[in-house]
């Protein structure tokens, strides 16, 4: 009778053990799979652009401009309607920009990557990058053209643009360009 009690207490014990067992378990790998998927969803985001002008000759107002011929646009985040890139996710990108003036102007040309960031819900515009032409240029008559390439971490929602306070002679098609690529996403778990 003894053993048989004994015996019993036992079996409650492993068999209440073995369900917690049970439980951490399930909890593991419900945290794997929340891993190998923020994981995957990381890997699998993908997103990139090349924006030129259409125009041979363009010649740029102030304000964002609008590069017309979208080359390639992956993940459709580049607008040409606005000429604003919007990152996808929250990653490390490569943004790139290349101007192409002719003739070039008797005042140092200025081009900018401008950057709006929200922070705490207020929205803030920084440059990103400058793309200004040397002075020795500056008394030459001829085209010239000049290009940034920068590494940035953006935030999920962050907008880039090109700009320039003044209105340029620019060459369009290959010659002006704005780029960038998504090098690689933050990994989400949730
Ligand atoms: C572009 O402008 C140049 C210089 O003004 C001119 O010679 C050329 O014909 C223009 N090209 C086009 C396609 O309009
Ligand atoms: C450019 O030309 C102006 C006169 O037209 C001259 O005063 C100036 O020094 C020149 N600048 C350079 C960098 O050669």
């Amino acid at each position: 009778m003894q053993t048989l009690q004994a015996m019993l207490i036992l079996l409650t014990a492993s068999c209440a053990s073995s369900l917690l067992i049970d439980y951490r378990l399930a909890n593991r790998v419900t945290t794997l799979e929340d891993q190998v998927k923020g994981l995957l969803d990381a890997r699998n985001l993908r997103s990139g652009f090349l924006a030129q002008f259409s125009e041979f000759n363009v010649t740029t107002g102030s304000g964002h401009y609008k590069f017309d011929q979208v080359v390639f646009n992956d993940g459709n985040d580049y607008d040409s309607a606005t000429g604003v890139y919007t990152a996808p996710c929250t990653g490390i990108y490569l943004i790139s920009a290349k101007i192409f003036i002719a003739p070039l102007p008797k005042t140092r040309p200025v081009f900018d990557i401008r950057l709006d960031a929200t922070n705490q819900g207020k929205v803030s515009t920084t440059i990103l990058d400058r793309i200004s032409f040397g002075m020795s240029a500056i008394n030459e008559t001829g085209p010239a053209s000049a290009s940034t390439t920068v590494t940035v971490r953006l935030e999920a929602g962050n907008r880039l643009w090109v700009e320039s306070m003044n209105v340029y002679s620019l060459k369009g098609k290959f010659r002006t360009f704005f780029s960038g690529v998504l090098l690689s996403a933050d990994i989400v778990i949730d």
